[in-house]
């Protein structure tokens, strides 16, 4: 296990809670990602680093047969309450193979804010090729690189791994930096394709709510997500 990654213990119910109505990933992340998913009615999709089980619930929601995997047992506590049944839940280390699925066994794999903290990712997106039927689709979401680099400071092309403090320092998220073309690159490389790419402003919503939030993230772009096909 990529232990310094995957969200444990208190880092791990910090998510679960902060993820429920934070502008990030509630309004800005989730939506963005959820409309690019379209339609999943009847699609069999694996949630990549589950998390807290926020994207699975909603797929199920949405009459999805959803497979959450994640590497925290923290996150998967929540996730099993929070889908409460309407998805499979599996603990699973991302930095190892899906050898748990069988060759175009999904039509479609979400990993949302995830691929960022995974050393191994030329293997995982291979894997990923493999379990998702030909046709099928990959939603990707991850930091932006340049709010990195006004974050970090240093080369817009450091791929340097960094201890980032979230909830006012009490916790920091393991993760590597990187310029967009390596994170495209890699992509490309394992033989997806590229459908679409959006920098994701948050849902109208969050201005009633966090008025200074919603301003913030319609200026600097937080996160990137793609939406690309397996030939
Ligand atoms: C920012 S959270 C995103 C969770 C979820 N996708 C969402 O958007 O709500 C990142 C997730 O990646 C998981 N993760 C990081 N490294 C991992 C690894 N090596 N194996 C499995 N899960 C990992 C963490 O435990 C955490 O749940």
């Amino acid at each position: 296990m990529n232990e310094a990654a995957a969200y444990h213990d208190a880092l791990g119910d910090f998510f679960a809670t902060n993820a429920d109505t934070s502008p990030y990933n509630a309004y800005t992340d989730r939506p963005a990602m959820l409309q690019l998913a379209g339609d999943v009615s009847g699609a069999r999709i694996l949630d990549v680093g589950c998390g807290a089980g926020h994207y699975a619930a909603e797929l199920a929601a949405r009459d999805a047969q959803v497979v959450g995997i994640d590497g925290s047992e923290t996150l998967l506590r929540h996730a099993e309450v929070r889908v409460n049944g309407r998805a499979e839940i599996l603990l699973h280390d991302l930095e190892k193979p899906l050898d748990f699925a069988a060759d175009a066994s999904f039509d479609g794999a979400i990993c949302a804010l995830v691929l960022h903290h995974v050393k191994n990712r030329v293997q995982l997106l291979d894997e990923l090729r493999r379990v998702l039927r030909p046709g099928g689709w990959l939603l990707i979401s991850t930091t932006h690189p340049t709010a990195d680099w006004r974050r970090f400071g240093g080369s817009y092309y450091s791929h340097d791994w960094s201890d980032r403090p979230v909830a006012g320092g009490k916790f920091s998220i393991h993760y590597q930096r990187m310029p967009l073309e390596t994170f495209l690159g890699e992509l490309l490389t394992a033989g997806f394709v590229l459908e679409r790419l959006i920098e994701p402003r948050p849902a109208p919503s969050l201005r009633e709510i966090d008025e200074a939030a919603y301003d913030k993230l319609h200026q600097a772009p937080c996160f990137l997500a793609v939406k690309l096909q397996r030939p």
